[in-house]
């Protein structure tokens, strides 16, 4: 079968599918520039957490490169070169970080390469390209790979005939490829078992019916897609037996930001005893938060819910409000589903104790 490749490096630009134009139009956007990059993470072309960490990567190597090949160096004194080449990757980085400020993977992306910089100070403008080359590629490699460990060790909660719930899209097109969420359903699916997805349609941006419905389609997975305020409906029937969803940001206590609706899916899991899992690759954790209720909630443009691309959808002039996430406290999570292993009912204690494992999975 043929993978979902929302991100494509081709050596000398990023190719990114047009997550906006899907399902009708599978086109890619040429990215030459930093700037073409940031556009496209703004206005929603690639979304999804891991996705825009691993976006954010390439634009700085655009802009790195940029900067490098124009450098007049030869007769400056390297020290001063390099210090200024950093300063100006850091204030594209600061740029890029506040584009979608909830995901944190975009930080971890960017911090990522300016530890590889600063690791290639003595190095010359080309070995530095290469360098940063080098390690985007890796980190986009290694996003797959994590993916598929959390679609490994998820797929063991998933018993034969289940019925899932998702919302949003946490599929192959919100990261590098596989995906997280979807990446733990595509699994189950792949190991034979017989399921049945539930997909949210997700307003405003529809993740939900636009994308996953794409990717489960594809991948020949049973599922029907239902309007969010029939979740509450097929769960309290007990047709559901777990809800899965992916994260943007997980705070140090356990705590969860997703996709607006996320929480109240939570409440509704908590209610009628339906075991409630996240699924999440441990550069969504932020360890410098102890607490999701400081995880700031990106608003985005109120247009996105009184218009769908031409179409009005409600009185012009009109008040409306757009978060684009909510927080769901920990202790309404059944389960983390990581590269590094499943924790149950996740804590302070717990995330800790996760994090310090980390480098022994990798
Ligand atoms: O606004 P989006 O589409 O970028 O939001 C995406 C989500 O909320 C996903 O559920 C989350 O990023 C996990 S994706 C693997």
């Amino acid at each position: 079968m043929k993978s979902i490749s929302p991100i494509i490096w081709n050596g000398l630009s990023l190719e990114l599918l047009d997550q906006r134009l899907l399902p009708e139009v599978e086109r890619y956007v040429h990215c030459h520039t930093f700037d073409d990059v940031k556009k496209c993470i703004e206005k929603m072309v690639v979304r999804g957490a891991p996705a825009i960490g691993v976006t954010a990567v390439f634009a700085l190597l655009l802009t790195a490169r940029k900067y490098l090949q124009s450098f007049a160096g030869p007769t400056e004194k390297h020290k001063f070169f390099f210090s200024r080449f950093q300063s100006h990757l850091e204030t594209h980085g600061a740029i890029l970080k506040k584009t979608r400020p909830t995901a944190v993977n975009l930080a971890w992306g960017v911090e990522r390469i300016l530890n590889k910089s600063r690791n290639l100070k003595k190095a010359s403008p080309l070995e530095i390209i290469e360098g940063l080359e080098e390690e985007a590629k890796i980190i986009f490699d290694e996003d797959i790979e994590i993916n598929q460990k959390i679609g490994e060790q998820g797929a063991k909660l998933i018993g034969d005939h289940y019925t899932i719930l998702t919302h949003c899209n946490a599929g192959a097109l919100a990261t590098a490829g596989y995906g997280t969420a979807l990446g733990v359903i595509r699994s189950a699916f792949r190991q034979g078992k017989k399921i049945m997805v539930y997909v949210d349609e997700t307003r405003p941006f529809l993740q939900g019916s636009r994308l996953t419905a794409w990717e489960l389609q594809k991948e020949g997975i049973p599922f029907s897609l239902i309007v969010d305020s029939a979740a509450g409906y097929y769960i309290s029937k007990k047709d559901v037996d777990c809800i899965i969803v992916g994260a943007d940001r997980i705070a140090a206590n356990g705590d969860v930001a997703n996709k607006i609706g996320t929480y109240s899916l939570a409440v509704l899991a908590k209610e009628n005893d339906v075991p409630f899992y996240v699924a999440a690759p441990l550069s969504t954790v932020d360890m410098s938060i102890d607490s999701g209720k400081k995880i700031t909630i990106e608003e985005r443009d109120a247009e996105e819910i009184t218009k769908f691309r031409e179409l009005t959808l409600a009185p012009v002039g009109i008040n409306a409000k757009n978060p684009a996430f909510d927080i769901t406290p920990a202790k309404l999570i059944t389960a983390l589903i990581t590269e590094c292993g499943i924790i149950k009912l996740p804590d302070q204690n717990k995330m800790i104790d996760l994090y310090n494992k980390r480098g022994e999975h990798s």
